[in-house]
């Protein structure tokens, strides 16, 4: 009878634990929804600046200036994508007419061989347009973007060209794992296994050169493009040549999660969750888990943070929790500590200010001198697809 009673005590003590976790996440989810009506009062103040054939970059707001771009910048995609997860979940008649405008001003960039970026330029805006707002053009467009990308492939390298640069080099950035999508949904809408390929064999190669023992990743590997050979292995926005950059980070668990839900390839899986590994129990990663802009940054706890990088994370955890049943709840824990923490001062800008983008406090390129401590677009981008992932999460 004792025995009962104790089984019935903490069958009730599940219950209401998981009914509290499960009331809490309901609770998550409202706050996300909203942050979605406040993401579009917001990019009414950047349609509103937006001069008529530039992308947005970021905004200085001590001088209120803004930074725009061309549509060949690598972050052109982010603001049509934004604008489009905006309208998925408010239904902002508004917004999906600029998310469309912005469409028109970059679908030339599909004929663009002469950057790696196109996955992100056209997968994060065609992509998601094909199926938010799906107009037939756009099959063409994503297929002729992947032809495009497919072209910087090299058989001998095993890789995407990242950047172009001197004859003898072959530099491929860590970056460049987000633009395997784009390649491999371009198998499955023409049958032509050519783009998969590609993208499998730059994963495999990448998995050989770009990790270190500890899982943390170099930004560029130098290859020798006639041997394949690596000639060297260093850092072009991190602090040192050894150093782990926070984003470098983030590409890396994103590009692997992506990779394994495209191949099933358990090695994928497994990547992503060391990855996963090396960021989570970084000694360096803050409470708040808004990373340093480099896990090896000299001034930490004084280093900058770079919620561009947080944001990248958040919406891979949010992905890889579903091919991971042990460490399900824990990757989603760790990905709702972020977005909350996004969602709030100093991350979260107050409505009306920051140019109109929604978060604050990113960091491009430190060793250039460039975009420290600003608004990003992909910051924004990221931040928005955690945030429906986290929405549609099921009990
Ligand atoms: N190179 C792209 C980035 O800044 O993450």
């Amino acid at each position: 009878m004792k025995k009962i009673a104790q089984y019935i005590s903490f069958a009730l003590l599940l219950c209401s634990s998981l009914s509290g976790s499960f009331a809490q996440s309901k609770k998550h989810k409202k706050l996300f929804q909203q942050a979605f009506v406040e993401a579009a009062t917001q990019y009414k103040v950047l349609m509103k600046n937006i001069p008529p054939d530039k992308f947005p970059k970021t905004y200085f707001p001590k001088s209120q200036k803004y930074q725009w771009s061309a549509s060949d910048w690598w972050c052109s995609g982010f603001y049509p994508g934004s604008l489009l997860y905006i309208y998925e979940q408010t239904h902002d008649k508004a917004i999906l007419g600029e998310a469309d405008r912005m469409l028109q001003l970059l679908e030339k960039e599909k004929l663009n061989t002469s950057t790696h970026d196109l996955g992100f330029m056209m997968y994060c805006s065609f992509g998601n347009a094909k199926d938010i707002a799906p107009k037939p053009a756009y099959k063409d467009i994503l297929v002729q973007s992947a032809k495009s990308l497919a072209s910087r492939f090299s058989p001998t390298v095993g890789c995407i060209k990242s950047w172009d640069s001197k004859k003898d080099d072959f530099l491929v950035i860590i970056d460049n794992m987000m633009n395997l999508e784009l390649l491999c949904w371009a198998t499955k809408a023409t049958g032509d296994s050519s783009y998969y390929k590609i993208a499998v064999t730059h994963a495999n190669t990448t998995m050989k050169n770009h990790f270190r023992s500890d899982f943390s990743s170099y930004h560029v590997i130098n290859y020798n493009p006639y041997t394949g050979f690596v000639q060297q292995k260093r850092t072009a926005q991190g602090f040192a040549d050894e150093s782990a950059w926070a984003r470098g980070q983030a590409w890396g668990l994103y590009g692997y999660t992506v990779m394994y839900r495209e191949t099933k390839n358990p090695l994928y899986l497994q990547q992503a969750q060391q990855i996963a590994q090396f960021i989570l129990k970084h000694p360096h990663l803050p409470a708040d888990k808004i990373p340093y802009w480099d896990y090896n940054a000299p001034d930490i706890p004084n280093a900058l943070r770079d919620a561009s990088a947080a944001s990248v994370m958040a919406a891979a955890l949010l992905e890889l929790c579903h091919y991971d049943k042990t460490m399900r709840k824990a990757y989603i824990k760790e990905a709702e500590t972020i977005l909350l923490n996004l969602s709030k001062p100093p991350y979260k800008a107050e409505i009306g200010s920051n140019g109109g983008f929604i978060l604050q406090h990113s960091v491009g390129h430190i060793p250039q001198k460039t975009e420290i401590d600003v608004p990003l677009t992909y910051a924004d981008y990221y931040y928005l697809e955690a945030l429906k992932r986290y929405i549609s999460l099921k009990k």
